[in-house]
């Protein structure tokens, strides 16, 4: 039996990597460590692969793409892949796979943490207890902002959108959404606006669009100009989607109230940022998908999706279908 090569460039949860090896016809290589792979360890790893379970944080451009002609399939760990130049992969015959779904609970739950966090500053409540300055209790002792009954915009209603705004409906919230294709099915109490009457009207507004060159800088100045002053913006998506100079901007100028980033440009952000600095800002380090269950689910189902692909199989998720059905037209 022909053996593929399977790079996996990160140390990712056991149940993919067991996947993969137990596999007779794929020959394994792991980049086993927490860290990302150096140039030189990338290098080795893509070169003569036929398969590559890849990471967020590596970019995978056509010059890659031509410099590895073996590679046949990326499948990314992740339900983004803006790291992968898609249009270059699928010119080049390359399938792209993703891990859609089952993150989908675990990143709204980290917009809700933001939102919460934020909304009732717990990080400033924290230090303040760590650094022995609690005093005594105050009728105007760390006030924040109402979440319940609030109104909450969701920018781009994909499907961690969605599951923010079903999680919204447990604080009695107004929940309005945006999208940039317009939506088809109407949901339950959900009230599609046009995206400046979201920023004029949301007391949260809550990013979940994927990272293209139409959505970078999509929160800029302008947007910014529009929310209103208690306005919290989440931004759980990619870091480019807001452009962290107008942020900088809207929380030093009151015109908007605070924030929340799971994700930020670059990653990591550098403490120093100001963004980190600022009192009305919690940062975390791109946490989204980071549950057990989630991570397991991810490692399982891109190892999935790439063993269908070397197989001429039709991955559960595939980013460019058209590539796959004109390499195997019957699915063969
Ligand atoms: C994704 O899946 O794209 C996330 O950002 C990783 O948690």
């Amino acid at each position: 039996m022909c053996a593929h090569i399977v790079s996996v460039t990160r140390r990712i949860p056991r149940i993919g990597v067991d996947l993969l090896r137990e596999q007779p016809d794929i020959e394994l290589r792991v980049h086993d460590a927490d860290a990302p792979p150096t140039p030189e360890e990338w290098e080795a790893l893509l070169t003569g692969a036929d398969g590559v379970l890849s990471l967020l944080s590596e970019t995978y451009s056509g010059a890659i793409l031509d410099a590895h002609p073996s590679i046949r399939v990326l499948s990314n760990f992740g339900v983004g892949y803006d790291n992968i130049d898609v249009a270059a992969a699928s010119e080049r015959g390359v399938a792209v796979c993703n891990t859609p779904g089952v993150l989908t609970a675990a990143t709204a739950e980290i917009a809700w943490s933001l939102i919460m966090a934020a909304a009732r500053r717990l990080p400033e409540a924290m230090d303040l207890v760590k650094a022995d300055k609690w005093g005594s209790w105050g009728p105007n002792m760390m006030l924040g902002q109402p979440i319940v009954g609030a109104t909450i915009g969701i920018v781009g209603y994909g499907r961690i959108g969605q599951e923010v705004a079903n999680m919204a409906r447990g604080f009695g919230m107004r929940v309005l959404a945006w999208d940039r294709s317009p939506q088809t099915k109407p949901q339950d109490g959900v009230e599609f606006v046009e995206f400046d009457d979201l920023l004029s009207t949301a007391d949260f507004v809550s990013v979940h669009v994927p990272l293209s060159a139409e959505t970078t800088h999509l929160i800029d100045q302008q947007a910014f100009s529009k929310m209103k002053p208690n306005a919290i913006l989440v931004n759980t998506a990619r870091g480019p989607v807001v452009d962290q100079d107008a942020l900088v901007e809207a929380l030093t100028s009151g015109t908007i109230w605070a924030a929340g980033l799971d994700v930020t440009t670059p990653e990591p952000l550098p403490a120093s940022h100001p963004l980190v600095q600022m009192h009305n800002c919690v940062v975390l380090p791109h946490i989204g998908s980071a549950t057990i269950t989630a991570r397991d689910a991810m490692s399982s189902l891109a190892a999935r999706n790439l063993i269908a692909v070397l197989r001429g199989e039709m991955p559960e998720h595939i980013v460019n279908p058209s590539v796959f059905e004109h390499i195997h037209p019957e699915g063969s």
